[in-house]
């Protein structure tokens, strides 16, 4: 099993930028979250260590929410159902051995702190949660006068008396002391603004360092992009594993390294993170998109790319990933590149990205045949569209690839 050196703080941070993306025009909530809650942490006081897990759930707090629908409903001070989005996100991140340790925290994100505390927990998660959930309302709360572009500094006053309002009921009132003390200063609403909040995690970032990960432990994170991106239709549900278990089939058919066939699975699982910035509506219309829609599908392989970048030791990866869309002939899309500029490997995730979205229903058509889909991809080769050797390896192991494509 190879070995990558990754920084996982890096890995959060892309992952959180990533989830900015489905707030469309909200964004940038996580990075804010986590700049108040890691601002109240150190003015009470708490541990370095204490901090920097308050700092990594923040920011990934709401990673059960994929859907912009969904998002909408997060400007809301408290709503129905709210504690869904915490069950998801700390189910997905106790998939992880990495992140497991946010995972409870995640999970009492929305919990009062008159229920908290009574919970048999260790105090440190119950007031990480809790300071979480604060801060994340006094987001909300901002939101109505940055949404406006009116002076946040005017609506600071009602805000605070809002938090004040549920001290000792929804909040433990030492966080809301430390709030209410922190939130005196201009400062502290002024570094709210998007250039600040996000010096502070890069800041955040530069104090932390690369570490030796085995693939597993790698693709468990890499697991909760994919997952977060195909949760956002019920018609790409497993796209992604699909993608990743068959481009690691074909990788192995081509007798590619061992390290190349695990990359190659990685790279099939992030292909379409950047499709998380498309609204819901449009990847699931059911009819033809119009060539506006379609241009702004295009953008998702491109954003694909802007959100791994940031990742040291994922360049490879990321390349072949943002590439899926390019075509043998030029006419693809982000780069327009052209038969040798395209990597076998990107080739091959272009192969297995069509096949197993034929092999899946789309709310446009049904699922199709080995036969049907043998028949697009040899037009697509002729056409120029895709890579002759990769396609002529999945025909002879074709019965194969159609089961590769679902996950196991
Ligand atoms: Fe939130
Ligand atoms: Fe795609
Ligand atoms: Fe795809």
């Amino acid at each position: 099993m190879s070995k990558f050196n990754i920084n996982l703080h890096e890995a959060i941070f892309s992952l959180s930028d990533a989830l900015d993306l489905v707030g469309v025009t909200h964004i940038h909530h996580g990075k804010r979250v986590a700049y108040m809650a890691a601002e109240c942490g150190k003015h009470l006081g708490w541990s370095h260590q204490q901090i920097d897990n308050l700092f990594q759930a923040a920011i990934l707090h709401d990673c059960g929410v994929s859907k912009t629908s969904v998002h909408k409903r997060l400007a809301q001070f408290a709503w129905e159902n709210e504690n869904e989005h915490c069950l998801l996100g700390s189910e997905l991140l106790i998939t992880c051995p990495l992140m497991a340790q946010l995972a409870p925290i995640v999970l009492y994100h929305h919990t009062h702190w008159s229920n908290l505390q009574n919970m048999d927990l260790p105090q440190e998660i119950k007031l990480n949660a809790n300071c979480i959930y604060l801060v994340d309302r006094v987001d909300v709360l901002c939101l109505e006068f940055l949404v406006d572009q009116s002076n946040l500094l005017l609506g600071r006053e009602s805000i605070r008396k809002k938090i004040m309002d549920k001290r000792g009921d929804w909040f433990c009132a030492e966080l809301v002391d430390a709030f209410i003390d922190l939130s005196k200063s201009e400062a502290f609403w002024l570094s709210l603004e998007n250039e600040h909040v996000n010096g502070y995690v890069s800041t955040w970032l530069a104090e932390t360092k690369t570490m030796e990960m085995d693939f597993q432990d790698l693709r468990s994170i890499v697991r909760i992009f994919s997952y977060i991106v195909d949760a956002k239709s019920t018609f790409t549900k497993s796209h992604s594993d699909g993608v990743a278990q068959l481009a690691r089939f074909i990788g192995s058919l081509f007798e590619l390294s061992e390290e190349s066939c695990e990359m190659l699975e990685l790279a099939g699982l992030l292909h379409d993170i950047g499709k998380l910035r498309q609204p819901d509506e449009l990847l699931d219309k059911p009819s033809k998109l119009s060539p506006e829609e379609y241009t702004h599908i295009q953008r998702h392989s491109f954003d694909t790319y802007s959100i791994l970048k940031n990742i040291h030791g994922l360049e490879k990866i990321s390349t072949w990933a943002s590439q899926h869309h390019e075509r043998v002939d030029g006419s693809g899309y982000p780069y327009h590149l052209e038969g040798g500029g395209i990597s076998l490997e990107a080739r091959i995730i272009a192969v297995a990205d069509v096949f197993q979205a034929l092999a899946q229903k789309r709310p446009y058509r049904d699922s199709m045949t080995v036969e049907e889909i043998m028949e697009i991809l040899n037009e697509m080769v002729d056409a120029g569209k895709l890579d002759r050797k990769v396609v002529l390896c999945v025909d002879a192991h074709v019965e194969e690839c159609f089961k590769e494509s679902f996950v196991k």
